[in-house]
């Protein structure tokens, strides 16, 4: 294939798949009633349009390959209809098929897989085993076939295993059969649908369809010298091939080889199971459902269900427990009617009965917490019921100790900055890349990260730097280089903990493109990495020329590309995510996630930090709903992150383009949100001309920073609005609910709930608000023309610098002549807690310049954080220094954390300080 073929490729194109077929059955529904029109008139056209019809069925056909509805015998009953000229009975079975696919109603209505026709046999043969009206439902899939064998064996194949549906079967599936390792490729990426996959050896390489965006992903993911494997390896290359785009994916692998021997390779760890040929089709077939229920199963949700159904008397805390205080209230019962029964019948203050313990789990939340580990790549997960705020201050407890210190961006969420106060850990704050004209920061680059660890390595602290805590990806959707910045970091200090603090990108475990940007997936690299001997002489090499323990000029090496000691190197990565903010958790349901080869040292240590933050009453629904946000994603993650990204590219290509909505509002891509030192691919945006697929892709391998698509900063200073009044002005007039503001934009986010309907509405109402503006403009006066250019102008333009974080008081640095800047925040948070040991002073005192200028030093007594932008301008100790007291001064937000501008700052005492 050639690359102009790549290049051609929108950009898009993988992401649109669900949405480019739907499209492309309408197109073809269009076509037929033209045709049906033109054919009952007997108008002249009719046969053009007949041919239209054609054309535009064999269009779509060689994508319906890789689904199993409407499937093969539907498709060629269309295909001679159309040929016979039938053009009724052809408008009704597209649109049977274009109604059921946009429905899904296939997956639980026999008639959709039916012609209608009386030669149906073998489609009833299809359908059964689908959920009967009536009959409870029965979740669908969809398992692919690989199989070397020629068309009619494989439909032979596939026919098998319907013959083997039993009605107490719990799932249903159809299969879809494929005849070569890239064809298999395809039909992984494209079906969603799609659980388990069956391959046989012995299958040839090359697809027959010619697709630009495979051939991309395959090179993306495969080595040439994987693809040059001897067709009977081919199997178990697949096998990887699709773990590594889908990792959930069941795999069965049908040999003729030596089996037994393949069984025991540790390369087939990814395979579920492997048989002897098609010795053994029940077994197949059983191992599908079973893999699929291993999945499916909810031990902890599951328990509760059961738990619920018994009649139970409480004698313990919570009356809410069985409801009866509610349902038999005079004053209370509409709680009862609102929340429903179950709510009160599956409450319980107890850890008996199966209901296991949060703090302790030993039965079913832990198997729960097992799956999870399985599904996020995880080697151990803990469910949190408080939110990842308390998920950070446990991992953080648990990991540094007083004196430690702890390399954090100043930026990162306040849970991070209370989390060093708790511990009594040094922060040592490292500045992330501001955004100054959207008054926002991004993230920190390497180079800062590597400063920072050289330079404790000059003073002799570097064995105290224990933890670095970033956050991936930001709230504005800067996503870190994860695997580099471990990678290089572990090259400075073999054994430091990462901390990465995923709040808002648990879903991205399930995109191929963002699993690779994750704590998980970077660890999983880097583990497979340091093992790899090409690696090990690649560090040889450095060795030879910088020392074991790179001993070169620090210069030198914050900007070399530093590999780490494979010998020495520890991989000790956690993630924290809020499971609520991007999966099917309720309010509040976090994880932790562990991939740290030294843990059980402190395992401890970690229990006792779940003791001290978790709660001893944790809400069972929230536990229930993180067992059950982990079965959704195991199932259907891939399928719904796919479309979230794909709306987020939408909304993103329809405001830009738009001729009235651009002219007011923008949302900003990689180019605005990456500067481009951090680009190295020379990748600018998504939908800038001239770039590609294959761009994109290895900007999102490369460069130092990549933008989530999905959270989206949309710009409406230029439309005269700051962000928190268009937030406030979509909220009650629009009912449009949105993330954060800043100054002159607003964030958006997609997520799996969005469909399209919703960026239809969001488009609508942004060409509503430009319409109002562009008539207001046209009918105004020249004045008011005047003084929205003005507003604008404000907005976009006099925008406060964002001030960078000073430096602790020395009172709180060990020796302040340091080059470093950890300070101990812990006494400098607990100096406050005497009042007569504080002071305030009015922001707009005269007081607050003269002390600027004079002295003595201001000392902030605690943390200001402002909303937006929502970090810490000042954490206690910190000398506050005429950049913080000028941004404060500019800020226009009236949500200030720690700030009471009836009393002024809060301030240490110099006396005090003077005293220490
Ligand atoms: C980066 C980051 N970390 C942690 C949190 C806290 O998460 P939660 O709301 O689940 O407590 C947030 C909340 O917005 C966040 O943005």
């Amino acid at each position: 294939m050639s690359t102009t073929m790549i290049e051609t490729a929108r950009v898009d194109a993988f992401f649109t798949v669900a949405e480019a077929r739907s499209d492309r059955w309408r197109t073809l529904v269009k076509a037929v009633n033209t045709w049906q029109a033109s054919a009952s008139d007997h108008l002249p056209d009719r046969e053009a349009d007949r041919a239209a019809v054609a054309a535009s069925l064999s269009e779509l056909r060689q994508w319906e390959d890789f689904f199993a509805y409407p499937g093969e015998a539907l498709l060629r009953r269309l295909d001679e209809r159309i040929a016979s000229g039938d053009s009724i009975d052809a408008a009704r079975v597209i649109h049977q098929i274009s109604m059921a696919l946009s429905s899904h109603s296939y997956r639980e209505n026999v008639g959709e897989w039916e012609a209608g026709d009386d030669s149906q046999s073998m489609l009833r043969e299809v359908v059964k085993g689908l959920g009967q009206e009536g009959t409870p439902h029965k979740p669908y899939f969809e398992v692919l076939i690989v199989s070397p064998s020629g068309p009619s064996a494989r439909a032979q194949a596939a026919q098998e295993l319907r013959k083997l549906r039993r009605q107490q079967d719990r799932f249903v599936y159809e299969s879809v059969v494929v005849g070569s390792f890239e064809d298999a490729v395809l039909g992984t990426i494209l079906n969603g649908s799609i659980q388990a996959v069956v391959i046989y050896d012995s299958i040839p390489f090359a697809s027959v369809h010619n697709s630009p965006i495979l051939r991309q992903f395959l090179i993306d993911y495969l080595s040439p010298e994987v693809i040059k494997k001897a067709p009977q390896d081919y199997g178990l290359t697949l096998a990887h091939a699709l773990k590594a785009i889908r990792p959930e994916l069941d795999i069965y692998l049908l040999s003729d080889r030596d089996v037994e021997k393949l069984a025991g390779d540790a390369a087939a760890s990814c395979i579920r199971r492997i048989f002897y040929q098609v010795e053994e089709p029940l077994e197949i077939h059983l191992s599908i459902l079973d893999g699929v229920a291993d999945r499916f199963e909810t031990p902890y949700f599951d328990n509760l269900q059961k738990y619920a159904q018994r009649p139970i008397g409480t004698f313990h805390a919570l009356p809410v427990a069985r409801g009866k205080s509610i349902f038999k209230s005079n004053w209370i019962r509409d709680m009862g009617s609102f929340y429903g029964v179950n709510l009160f019948l599956a409450e319980s203050s107890a850890t008996t009965g199966g209901l296991d313990s949060l703090l302790e789990p030993t039965g079913n939340i832990k198997v729960a917490q097992d799956k999870a580990a399985r599904a996020f790549g995880a080697d151990r997960v803990f469910f949190v019921t408080n939110g990842t705020s308390t998920s950070n201050k446990m991992v953080e407890q648990a990991l540094l100790r007083p004196g430690d210190i702890v390399l954090v961006d100043r930026n990162c969420h306040k849970s991070h900055h209370y989390g060093a106060v708790l511990s009594g850990a040094l922060p040592l704050y490292i500045e992330a890349f501001p955004l100054t004209k959207y008054s926002m920061y991004g993230a920190v680059p390497l180079r800062s990260i590597k400063k920072a660890l050289l330079d404790l390595k000059k003073e002799g602290k570097l064995d105290r730097a224990r933890m670095l805590v970033l956050t991936n990806c930001t709230f504005d959707g800067h996503i870190y280089n994860v695997e580099r910045v471990m990678e290089e970091c572990l090259a400075i200090k073999p054994d430091l903990i990462f901390l990465w603090d995923e709040a808002w990108f648990g879903f991205a475990r399930f995109s191929p493109f963002y699993r690779r940007r994750t704590a998980m997936g970077a660890a999983a690299s880097l583990e497979k990495k340091f093992k790899d001997p090409a690696y090990r002489s690649a560090y040889q090499t450095q060795s030879i020329a910088f020392g074991k323990d790179l001993d070169a000029s620090d210069e030198s090496l914050v900007d070399m590309r530093l590999l780490a000691n494979p010998e020495k190197v520890r991989i000790r990565v956690y993630q924290t995510n809020s499971t609520h903010k991007s999966m099917s958790a309720l309010r509040q349901g976090s994880m932790v996630l562990v991939k740290d080869e030294d843990y059980e040292s402190v395992e401890e240590q970690f229990h006792e930090a779940v003791f001290t933050h978790a709660s001893t009453s944790p809400n069972l629904q929230i536990i229930a709903s993180l067992d059950i946000a982990r079965r959704q994603m195991e199932l259907e993650g891939y399928e719904l992150v796919n479309r979230s990204i794909q709306l987020a590219l939408d909304i993103r290509r329809e405001v830009n383009s738009h001729p009235l909505i651009s002219k007011y509002f923008r949302v900003l891509g990689a180019d605005d949100m990456i500067p481009a030192p951090f680009r190295n691919s020379g990748f600018v945006d998504y939908f800038t001309a001239g770039n590609n697929w294959a761009k994109s892709l290895s900007a999102l391998r490369e460069d130092e920073f990549a933008l989530d698509v999905t959270r989206l900063t949309l710009v409406c200073g230029s439309a005269g609005f700051d962000g928190t009044q268009f937030k406030n002005m979509l909220a009650a007039d629009y009912d449009i609910q949105l993330n954060k503001t800043s100054r002159n934009s607003v964030l958006l986010q997609t997520n799996i709930n969005n469909t399209r309907s919703d960026v239809a509405n969001l488009i609508k109402v942004l060409a509503d608000i430009s319409r109002d503006i562009e008539k207001r403009l046209a009918h105004g006066t020249e004045t008011e023309r005047e003084a929205f250019a003005a507003r604008v102008k404000g907005l976009m333009e006099n925008v406060p610098d964002l001030p960078n974080f000073s430096f602790f008081h020395k009172h709180f640095r060990e020796i302040s002549a340091s080059i470093t800047g950890e300070g101990d925040i812990r006494t400098a948070f607990f100096c406050a807690y005497g009042e007569e040991d504080c002071e305030h002073i009015k922001l707009a005192s005269p007081e607050i310049d003269k002390r600027l200028k004079d002295g003595p030093e201001l000392v902030s007594a605690n943390f200001v954080i402002p909303y937006p932008p929502g970090f810490p301008i000042m954490v206690p100790g910190q000398v506050i220094t005429v950049d913080t007291i000028d941004f404060m001064r500019k800020l226009d937000v009236k949500e200030i954390h720690g700030y009471n501008a009836a009393l002024g700052l809060k301030l240490l005492k110099a006396s005090v300080l003077d005293a220490k």
